[in-house]
């Protein structure tokens, strides 16, 4: 069994090898932004989470590296195009890509790593790949849907909770949850278990979501490498502000009606604001209950996998590390 530490450095150590050969391609500009966002870092949880399935089938997880690549290239490529869409200038404590760059740039050099993945994830051998590469297809549709209605709810005021569940599932959940069923499929497991690990992924993937709904109010800058108050400022409708709006007494609901409204302000104004009624409404312990909802609905289709507890135990370590995170 591999531990949660020996894939990370596996797959930083592919990372590496790779961003090495696409260094080598021409034209550089369109490579270099490529590279400069596999290189900035990150917590690589989809890439090792699709080993982990697989691990629990097989030693040899040499034999789907590239698949757990192309899920990681994938992954950047998403938040290329995500950084642009929502204006954010840091990550990873670093400049994002369009600011050290430029907006062309970051869609261009994203277009290429959505690509680029395809061809690693058609590298890997197994039996089950054409099913992986349709999960894998499917998956990035979802993902485009969900942020879609992540943008159009920043119009929106009246966003219900189902709604935004719906959102996160898209957005974020069922990537995490391609990883897991991604490498059980590839280690060629039934389908009755791989939909499991399916399940496993999408819940843990509601809960990270809105913890990094969380993380984005009440995080510490340093550590979780984005500007907080990001959400804020771009009136996104996180389970924060809808619980928010649902809790409020008639007079804070319109204190805060008038900050979402408002076009004219300073940044750090509103996001006090805000942040201040997120807590007197209540709408903070309401957000943490839902994400320990999920974190705790995610263990239990783990537990419940017909595996013996010793091979599942990287898995559970790297939940429960997710369930603290800061980053
Ligand atoms: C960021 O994902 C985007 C979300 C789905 C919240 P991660 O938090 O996994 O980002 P990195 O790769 O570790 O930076
Ligand atoms: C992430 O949502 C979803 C995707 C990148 C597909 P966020 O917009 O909350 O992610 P961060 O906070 O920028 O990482
Ligand atoms: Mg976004
Ligand atoms: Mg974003
Ligand atoms: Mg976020």
């Amino acid at each position: 069994m591999y531990t949660v530490e020996d894939l990370q450095k596996r797959v930083e150590k592919e990372l590496e090898k790779r961003s090495a050969e696409l260094l080598d391609r021409m034209p550089v500009e369109l490579y270099k932004p490529v590279t400069y966002s596999l290189g900035m870092g990150g917590k690589r949880l989809r890439p090792v989470l699709l080993l982990m399935a697989y691990n629990i089938f097989s030693e040899e997880i040499e034999n789907v590296l590239p698949s757990a690549l192309a899920i990681e290239v994938f992954h950047n490529f998403t938040l290329l195009h995500d950084d642009i869409m929502d204006k954010a200038e840091v990550r990873r404590n670093k400049p994002t890509v369009h600011i050290e760059f430029n907006e062309n740039s970051a869609i261009l050099s994203g277009d290429a790593m959505a690509f680029q993945s395809y061809k690693y994830l058609a590298e890997c051998k197994s039996p089950r790949l054409l099913e992986t590469i349709d999960l894998f297809t499917t998956t990035a549709i979802e993902v485009c849907e969900g942020q879609q209605y992540d943008m159009d709810f920043e119009n929106r005021l009246d966003v219900r909770a189902k709604e935004y569940l719906e959102m996160i599932r898209l957005k974020t959940a069922v990537l995490i949850a391609c990883a897991l069923k991604g490498g059980a499929l590839l280690a060629d497991a039934s389908t009755e278990v791989a939909n499991e690990f399916y399940r496993f992924g999408e819940n843990l993937g509601l809960a990270f979501q809105l913890q990094d709904d969380l993380l984005d109010t009440f995080g510490d800058q340093r550590t979780f490498g984005k500007k907080i108050g990001g959400d804020i400022l771009a009136n996104k409708k996180t389970y924060l502000l809808i619980k928010a709006l649902e809790n409020a007494s008639e007079v804070k609901r319109k204190k805060l009606l008038k900050w979402i409204e408002k076009t004219d302000f300073i940044p750090e104004e509103k996001i006090e604001a805000v942040t201040t009624i997120f807590h007197e409404t209540g709408a903070k312990k309401d957000a943490e209950q839902k994400a320990d909802e999920y974190f705790n609905r995610a263990i239990a289709i783990l537990d419940g996998l017909p595996f013996q507890n010793v091979v599942k135990q990287p898995l559970r370590n790297l939940t429960l590390k997710m369930l603290t995170r800061e980053q």
